[in-house]
C-alpha cells in the first residue's frame, strides 16, 4: 500500500468515527417539535436533518449518474406515497381486503403503501401513530392476504417500532423525527451526507467500497438480515450507520440447534433461509465470506433499477458474474460449479409472500433446486 493511499484510509477512518460519534451527540438533543410525517423527502422533518440526513434529492445536482439510475430501482421505491398514482396495487372490491376488519379506515385513509414486488402493505394514519392494516396484497396471486388479524390496531404493531428502519431512511426515534425519506435513500448506504453535500470531499462521506469487506456487507446487512437488537427490544438496526459496526446494533438469526427447534424456524436445517429479509444472514455462512470474496456490490448494481418494476440488476449476466472467479467446469477455487448456476446455488426457497419466492444466499452446493407449490399457501 502506497502513503497516499495509507493516508486516504486513515482519514477514512477518523471520519466515520466522528460521523458516528456526531449522530451519537444527535441523538442525546431534546426531541425536536412535531413534525409533519406525511410524505416523501421534500419534507424532511428538521429533526433529522440535525442528524446530519439532508434527503436523495440534494445529492442529484452533483451526481446526477448515480440518482437517476438509483430513482428507478426498487430502493427509492419501497415506501411510496399513496397519494400518488399508480401507487396501491391491491384490489380493495375483492374478498379479504383489510377494511373488513379495519372498518374504520378507508382506502383515501393510506398514506404508505409499502412494496411492489411480492407482496403489498398498507399505512394508516391514526394521530401519531402509523398503523399497517390486517391483510396484504399478494402480487403473484392477486389476492388478499391476512395480516396480524388479531393485534393489528394494537401499540406494540406500530410501523416506527416495527418496519421503519428497514424502510426508510434517515430515522432517529430519539429526535421524535419519524420519517425523514421514504425509501431507501443515497444516504441508507452512504451515511448522512449534510457536510459532504456543503463541502464535497470523498472524507466526508462513506464509500462502502472503501471500507472493510466485511463492513462492505453489513452496509446492505443493516436491513438484509433478520435478528435482535442489542440494546432494546426491536428488530432491527436502528442506530447503525454505514462504515459503523453492524452487531453492535443487532445481533443477527443463525441456524442454531435452539432457533432450529422453533415451531416456525427462520432457517432450514442445511442453514438456508425459510423467512425473507435474511441474505445477511444467509451470506455470511459462505464460504465466498469466510475467503472475503464477492461482495453484495460485486454482484448488485445498486444505482440502477430496470423494466417497469425497477428490478434491482446484476452487475454482469449471471453467468459471467460466476465465471469471473469460477472456471465452467473446472475445479477453481476448490470448486467445481454446475449450470444452471442461479437454480444450483441460489435456489428459490425462502417466502416473503408465496412460498419459496426468495433465492438462498448461502451459497452451499447441493441444496434442492426451485420447489414450485401450489395455493393455499402455508406459513
Ligand atoms: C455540491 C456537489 C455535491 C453534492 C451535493 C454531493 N456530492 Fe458527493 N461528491 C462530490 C464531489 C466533487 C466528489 C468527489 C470528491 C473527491 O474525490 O474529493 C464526491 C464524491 C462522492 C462519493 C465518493 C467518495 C469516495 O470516497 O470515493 C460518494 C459516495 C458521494 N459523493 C455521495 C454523495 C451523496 C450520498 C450525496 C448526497 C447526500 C452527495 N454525494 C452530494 C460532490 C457532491
Ligand atoms: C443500496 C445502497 C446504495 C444506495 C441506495 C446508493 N448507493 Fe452509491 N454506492 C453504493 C456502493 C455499494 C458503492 C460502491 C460501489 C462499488 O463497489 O464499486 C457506491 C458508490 C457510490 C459513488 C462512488 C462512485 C461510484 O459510482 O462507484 C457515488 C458518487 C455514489 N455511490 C452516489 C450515490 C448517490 C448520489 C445515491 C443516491 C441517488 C446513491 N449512491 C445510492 C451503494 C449505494
Ligand atoms: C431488519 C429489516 C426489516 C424489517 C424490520 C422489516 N423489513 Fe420489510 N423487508 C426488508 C427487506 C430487506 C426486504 C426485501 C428483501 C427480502 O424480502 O428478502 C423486505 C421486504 C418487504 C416487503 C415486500 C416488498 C416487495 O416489493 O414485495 C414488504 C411489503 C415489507 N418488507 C414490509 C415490511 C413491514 C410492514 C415491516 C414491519 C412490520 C417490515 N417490512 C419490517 C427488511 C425489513
Ligand atoms: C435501508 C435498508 C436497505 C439497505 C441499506 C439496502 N437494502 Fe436492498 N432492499 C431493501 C428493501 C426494503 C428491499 C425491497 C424493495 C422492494 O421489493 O420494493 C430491498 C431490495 C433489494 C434487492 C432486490 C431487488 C430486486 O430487484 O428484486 C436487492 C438485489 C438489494 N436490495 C440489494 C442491496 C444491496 C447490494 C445493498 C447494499 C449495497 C442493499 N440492498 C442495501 C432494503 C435495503
Ligand atoms: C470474486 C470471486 C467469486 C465470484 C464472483 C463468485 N465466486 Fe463462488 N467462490 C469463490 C471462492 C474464492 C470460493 C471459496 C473456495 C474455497 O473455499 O476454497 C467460492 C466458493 C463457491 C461455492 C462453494 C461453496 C461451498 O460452501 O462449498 C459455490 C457453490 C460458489 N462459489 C458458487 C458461486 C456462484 C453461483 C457464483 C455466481 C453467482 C459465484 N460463486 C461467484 C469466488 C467467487
Ligand atoms: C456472487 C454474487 C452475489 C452476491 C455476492 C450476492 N448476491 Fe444477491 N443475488 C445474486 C443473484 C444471482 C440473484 C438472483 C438474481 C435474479 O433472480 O436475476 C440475487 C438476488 C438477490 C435479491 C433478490 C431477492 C431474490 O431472492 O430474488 C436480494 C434482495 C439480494 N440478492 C441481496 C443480496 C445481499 C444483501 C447480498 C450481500 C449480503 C447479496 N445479495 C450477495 C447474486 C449475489
Amino acid at each position: 500500500m502506497n502513503s497516499g493511499r495509507l493516508f486516504r484510509l486513515v482519514i477514512c477512518f477518523f471520519v466515520i468515527v466522528l460521523l458516528a460519534a456526531g449522530a451519537g451527540c444527535a441523538r442525546k438533543k431534546a426531541p425536536a417539535p412535531e413534525q409533519k410525517r406525511t410524505g416523501q423527502e421534500e419534507q424532511n422533518p428538521g429533526a433529522a436533518k440535525e442528524a446530519g440526513y439532508v434527503g436523495s434529492t440534494k445529492c442529484r445536482g452533483c451526481h446526477e449518474n448515480q440518482y437517476s439510475g438509483w430513482e428507478k430501482s426498487l430502493h427509492r421505491l419501497m415506501v411510496q406515497d399513496a397519494a400518488k398514482g399508480n401507487v396501491i396495487l391491491g384490489d380493495f372490491t375483492k374478498k379479504g381486503n383489510p377494511f373488513e376488519i379495519a372498518k374504520q379506515y378507508k382506502k383515501e385513509d393510506i398514506v404508505y403503501a409499502i412494496g411492489s414486488q411480492w407482496k403489498q402493505r398498507y399505512v394508516v394514519k391514526n394521530k401519531d401513530d402509523f398503523i399497517i392494516l390486517p391483510a396484504e396484497w399478494i402480487v403473484a396471486t392477486k389476492s388478499w392476504q391476512p395480516y396480524h388479524q388479531e393485534d393489528w390496531d394494537q401499540p406494540h404493531r406500530h410501523y416506527e417500532d416495527l418496519c421503519i428502519a428497514c424502510h426508510t431512511t434517515g430515522y432517529h426515534a430519539e429526535l421524535g423525527a419519524k420519517i425523514n425519506e421514504a425509501g431507501i435513500g443515497c444516504e441508507a448506504c452512504h451515511g448522512p451526507g449534510r457536510d459532504h453535500s456543503g463541502n464535497p470531499s470523498s472524507q466526508n462521506i462513506v464509500n462502502p467500497a472503501k471500507l472493510s469487506y466485511k463492513k462492505q456487507i453489513e452496509v446492505c446487512g443493516q436491513c438484509h438480515v433478520r435478528g435482535q437488537e442489542i440494546k432494546g427490544k426491536r428488530e432491527d438496526a436502528l442506530g447503525y450507520v454505514p462504515g459503523g459496526e453492524l452487531t453492535s446494533f443487532i445481533k443477527p438469526l443463525t441456524p442454531s440447534e435452539e432457533e432450529l427447534k422453533k415451531e416456525k424456524p427462520a432457517f432450514f436445517p442445511d442453514g438456508a433461509s425459510k423467512k425473507h429479509h435474511q441474505q445477511y444472514n444467509d451470506y455470511v455462512q459462505s464460504r465466498h465470506y469466510t475467503r472475503e470474496k464477492a461482495s453484495c456490490s460485486y454482484c448488485h448494481e445498486s444505482h440502477d433499477g430496470k423494466g417497469t418494476k425497477g428490478e434491482i440488476p446484476l452487475t454482469k449476466p449471471v453467468d459471467q458474474l460466476c465465471e469471473s472467479c469460477h472456471r465452467p467446469g473446472e475445479v477453481a477455487a476448490n470448486v467445481k460449479l454446475r449450470k444452471p448456476y442461479l437454480d444450483n446455488y441460489l435456489p428459490k426457497r425462502a417466502k416473503s409472500a408465496t412460498e419459496a419466492d426468495i433465492r438462498s444466499h448461502t451459497f452451499k452446493p447441493g441444496q434442492p433446486k426451485t420447489p414450485v407449490q401450489k395455493p393455499p399457501y402455508t406459513e
